[in-house]
């Protein structure tokens, strides 16, 4: 191994492009989406009652061991179902996490509603109990548990929280297709659950959503929301009466079938993204001055994306920021061939649309007659806004290449990883200098201006 940094002039570690693009798609992929045209005229392509969606939400239903099932065209729109089928009403409040993709919070203004953010553990990045039970007000509804990077949340503890605050639990599993806790899948774990079938997530679509729960008055709220608010039934004449607000959030019979398709193969997959994982938990848990982000007890994660912490308390220097030391740790990786950047770059509550409070002009749904004005202020979330200062993922500068743990990629390309990871945190001090150096710019009156 290379002695001197890539940083410094020295060999990089990986030196040309080893890793394979995520998704994969086979012939059998192909062929489901050709079997769905070449029945066209026979069978509906699009409309939400298609044979291949039923398919799809049946299958998927009987997977998680839940009742109903219901394709969405996005994740997005799964979340804005759920929170209409919890019977969220304007200026009710809903908790989601500090630490999240936007979506998890405006989902809740779509409907008019309050986001209130609570912190997450430094830890596993995921939303606190303890945070979120400080955030309860006479006007909250529900809690959004967002499974993130793929590892679910601390459910027993936030069901506990919801059952004496009589609170409808949504999980937010957007990124944790196969993911499970104490034996039970991701998606059983709440009163009502979301994914994503986007293209860089587990199951693709590319496009696509599933809203799931058991109850039938929320599912009949959600089928009317996913179709202009009319009654959707094969067996009955349509008969052009929008019963209550709806949108347009139907998929097609197309993005059914890939991702039927590859539903066949998703525990194939997820199987070598864990071993992967465990792979490069194991080699980076010895090094100094990097912590992978630990599984709880009893949690698997689906590894949507591998999260790890360089914190500057372990760190061979103190005067610099910490921003500044995981900025100059990101570069020495990248330069070994270790590809890795940050995924969210700020903590959700700290962007526009919540501190301007503009989602729908005129300060609503927060200055409405039902509203309450709500605070953003960012003081309120320090561990959230730690794991921003501090965490990296791995991910390939192409954006089709995404999570570096996914397959194809194996162990022989976790142990490349890994091997970079130990050429940089085995000379952290070679960094302390770039750190200083990269802080005094940062410092300059030049930068200032
Ligand atoms: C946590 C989380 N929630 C919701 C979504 C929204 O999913 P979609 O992009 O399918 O609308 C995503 C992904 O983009 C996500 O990562």
């Amino acid at each position: 191994m290379s002695q001197q940094l890539a940083i410094h002039g020295g060999t990089p570690i990986i030196t040309e492009n080893i890793f394979k693009p995520w998704p994969i798609i086979t012939e059998a992929d192909k062929q489901a989406v050709c079997d769905v045209l070449d029945a066209a005229g026979e069978e509906r392509l699009w409309g939400g009652t298609g044979f291949t969606t039923i398919k799809l939400q049946e299958a998927w239903s009987e997977r998680i061991g839940r009742k109903h099932t219901l394709m969405t065209n996005s994740g997005t729109a799964a979340l804005h179902t759920a929170v209409t089928a919890a019977g969220i009403e304007p200026g009710d409040e809903v908790i989601t996490s500090a630490f999240t993709f936007v979506a998890s919070a405006t989902c809740i203004l779509h409907h008019n509603a309050i986001p209130v953010f609570a912190d997450v553990d430094l830890n596993t990045f995921n939303i606190d109990p303890a945070s979120i039970e400080e955030h309860i007000t006479g006007r909250t509804r529900a809690i959004i548990a967002v499974h993130i990077h793929g590892m679910p949340a601390d459910m027993d503890r936030i069901n506990e929280i919801a059952e004496r605050h009589n609170l409808i639990v949504i999980e937010d599993a957007a990124q944790a297709h196969g993911a499970t806790y104490h034996d039970h899948p991701a998606g059983a774990l709440g009163d009502m659950a979301c994914f994503s079938l986007n293209g860089i997530k587990h199951l693709i679509g590319p496009e696509g959503g599933l809203f799931c729960c058991d109850d039938e008055e929320q599912f009949g709220r959600a089928k009317l929301l996913q179709s202009f608010g009319e009654v959707s039934d094969l067996n009955v004449a349509r008969e052009y009466n929008a019963r209550s607000l709806g949108w347009m959030y139907r998929s097609t019979e197309i993005n059914a079938a890939l991702a039927y398709s590859q539903l066949q193969r998703l525990d194939e997959y997820n199987a070598q993204r864990q071993r992967n994982a465990a792979y490069l938990h194991e080699r980076l848990s010895e090094l100094p001055g990097v912590v992978p982000t630990p599984q709880p007890e009893g949690v698997q994660s689906a590894y949507w994306l591998f999260a790890y912490r360089v914190p500057l308390s372990e760190a061979p220097v103190a005067d610099v920021p910490q921003v500044t030391w995981r900025e100059t740790v990101a570069k020495a990786l990248n330069a070994e061939g270790v590809h890795t950047r940050q995924w969210q770059t700020m903590v959700t509550p700290a962007q526009s649309i919540f501190q301007t409070h503009n989602a729908y002009g005129r300060g609503c749904p927060c200055q409405c007659p039902h509203g309450r004005e709500v605070s953003y202020n960012l003081t309120q979330y320090p561990n959230a806004r730690q794991v921003i200062d501090q965490y990296l993922v791995l991910w390939h500068p192409q954006i089709e290449y995404w999570n570096l743990v996914s397959p194809p990629n194996d162990l022989e390309e976790m142990a490349a990883l890994a091997d970079g990871f130990e050429k940089v945190f085995t000379k952290l001090e070679q960094l302390v200098p770039l750190a200083r150096e990269a802080a005094d710019d940062a410092d300059s009156p030049a930068a200032a201006d």
